[in-house]
C-alpha cells in the first residue's frame, strides 16, 4: 500500500544500502521483543471491549457536545490532530485543542471559540502529570463544572491515561470519569492506534475501523518481508547520514498535511535525537514553502535530503477557467485540473532538487483516506524504530526533555514532592 522509492545512486552505492538493509532486517527480532514495542502488534491485538467503548463514547459526545476539548501535548495530541487535519471529516462535534502550550493568548482564543456551547473534555496524558496539560485541565474542568454542575461535568470528562499509576488515573477513579488506557508497553508518539488517538478521531468523524485496517494491512506487508520498505527507508536514511546528510525534510504538496509533518517531526526527533547524534527532522508544505524555503533547499548547504509524500489519487478538482481577454497569459493552462498542475510542480521540484545535489526519497500512498493514513503512520513508526536501533540508541525514550523542565520547575518554585512533570 505504501510505495517507497529512492533514486540516490549519485550519493550512495547500492552495496552500502544492501548491507544496511541486511543489518536493519537482522534487528527486527530485537525491536519486536523490546518491552516498549507494544505499538507493533496493537492494530491486530487491541482491547475489543475498549474499542467498542470508544465508539459509544464518540456517539455520546456527538449527541451532547458541539466541541470536544482535547487536552494534551506532544504525543498526546499531535497524532490525532495530524489525522483530523489531513482528512477534515464531518462530524457534529468539532475538536478544540488545549494544554499544548502555556500561552494565555492561545487559551483565550480557544475559550472564545468555545463560547457558551455544549462541550466535553478528553484529557489525554499517559503520565497524568504534564504541567501544560494539567493546568489546562483545571481551567476547562472548572468551566465545565460552572456550566453543568459537578455530576454532569464529570460525566463529560473522558480520561485517557496509563493503566494504573498516573495522577489522572487516581482522579478518574475518584470522580468516575470514563477512562481509556494508554498501554504501558508503548510511548505516546507511538500511540496512533491507542485510545490516545482513537477517541478524538472517532469523535471527529474519522472511520477508525478503516484507519486500523490500513495499519493491519501495512503491518502484514512489512513484517512478512522482514521490514520491507520500512527497513529500506531506514537503511537509506542511515547511509545518507553517514555521508553527512544530517537533515531530513519531509515534503508534502498538501497543506492539510501540516500537522502530519508535525507528528512525524516528533516521532523522528524524539526517537533519534540522542547521544549527540540523529538526523534533524524538518518539514515543508509545497508549493507554499518553495516560495520561502525553496531557495535554501535548492542552493544552500548540501547536508539535507528530502522525503516527498505524494498520492496516487486525489479527490475533487478544479480546472483553470477561461477568461477573455487573456490578460494574465494563463491561456496555456486553460482547462487543466489543479491536481495535474500540483503534480507537475512536484515532478519539477523533485528534478530540480536532485539536480541541485539533494537526495530525494519518495513515498506514495494511494489516496488521502483513513485507511491510507493508517498504513502511512504504521510505516513511519516502524521505519523510525528501525532507524533508532540502527544507531544503537533507544528510540522509545526521551531523556532529553527533562533538562528544560528541571530549570523551569526551579523558576516556578515547585516543591520537591510535587508530582507535576
Ligand atoms: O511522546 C512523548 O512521550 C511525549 O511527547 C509526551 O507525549 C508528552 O510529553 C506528554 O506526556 P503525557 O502523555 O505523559 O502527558
Amino acid at each position: 500500500m505504501i510505495k517507497f522509492t529512492a533514486q540516490i545512486d549519485q550519493f550512495i552505492t547500492s552495496a552500502d544500502v544492501d548491507q544496511k538493509i541486511a543489518t536493519a532486517q537482522a534487528l527486527l527480532p530485537k525491536i519486536q521483543s523490546d518491552p516498549m514495542a507494544g505499538w507493533l502488534d496493537l492494530p491486530v491485538n487491541y482491547d475489543q471491549d475498549e474499542f467498542a467503548r470508544i465508539k459509544s463514547a464518540a456517539q455520546t459526545i456527538n449527541q451532547d457536545s458541539k466541541y470536544l476539548v482535547c487536552i494534551g501535548i506532544g504525543g498526546s495530541y499531535l497524532g490525532h490532530k495530524a489525522i483530523v487535519e489531513a482528512l477534515k471529516p464531518t462530524s457534529p462535534t468539532k475538536i478544540l485543542y488545549a494544554g499544548n502550550s502555556f500561552s494565555p493568548i492561545e487559551l483565550n482564543r480557544t475559550l472564545a471559540k468555545l463560547g457558551d456551547a455544549d462541550f466535553s473534555i478528553n484529557f489525554i496524558s499517559k503520565s497524568g502529570t504534564t504541567t501544560e496539560a494539567a493546568i489546562a485541565f483545571r481551567i476547562f474542568k472548572q468551566k465545565l463544572i460552572e456550566k453543568y454542575g459537578e455530576t454532569e461535568a464529570y460525566r463529560r470528562i473522558y480520561a485517557t491515561t496509563n493503566s494504573s499509576t498516573a495522577a489522572l488515573y487516581d482522579e478518574a477513579i475518584a470522580n468516575h470519569y470514563e477512562r481509556f488506557v494508554v498501554p504501558d508497553n508503548l510511548g505516546d508518539r507511538y500511540a496512533m492506534f491507542a485510545p490516545t488517538c482513537l477517541l478524538p478521531l472517532a469523535v471527529a468523524g474519522v472511520n477508525i475501523d478503516e484507519f486500523i485496517q490500513g495499519a493491519v494491512h501495512e503491518r502484514e506487508v512489512l513484517l512478512s518481508t522482514n521490514g520491507g520498505d520500512a527497513a529500506f527507508y531506514a537503511a537509506i536514511r542511515h547511509c545518507l547520514y553517514a555521508k553527512d546528510f544530517n537533515i531530513e525534510i519531509l515534503a508534502n504538496f498538501e497543506p492539510s498535511f501540516m500537522y502530519f509533518n508535525e507528528w512525524w517531526k516528533q516521532l523522528a526527533g524524539e526517537s533519534e535525537g540522542k547521544a549527540g547524534q540523529g538526523i534533524f527532522p524538518a518539514a515543508v508544505i509545497n508549493t507554499t514553502d518553495l516560495h520561502s524555503m525553496g531557495q535554501y533547499i535548492q542552493d544552500g548547504r548540501r547536508n539535507l535530503f528530502e522525503t516527498i509524500i505524494h498520492f496516487a489519487a486525489l479527490p475533487s478538482d478544479h480546472q483553470v477557467p477561461a477568461t477573455n481577454p487573456n490578460l494574465d497569459n494563463l491561456e496555456y493552462l486553460q482547462g487543466k485540473p489543479l491536481s495535474w498542475i500540483n503534480q507537475q510542480a512536484l515532478i519539477a521540484t523533485t528534478a530540480a532538487h536532485r539536480a541541485g545535489g539533494v537526495p530525494v526519497l519518495e513515498i506514495e500512498i494511494p489516496d488521502i483516506s483513513a485507511k491510507s493514513l493508517g498504513a502511512l503512520t504504521y510505516f513511519f513508526q516502524l521505519s523510525i524504530a528501525i532507524s533508532g536501533f540502527l544507531s544503537d540508541i533507544n528510540p522509545f525514550d526521551q531523556p532529553g526533555v527533562e533538562a528544560y523542565k528541571d530549570n523551569m520547575f526551579k523558576l516556578l518554585g515547585k516543591p520537591p514532592s510535587h508530582n507535576l512533570s
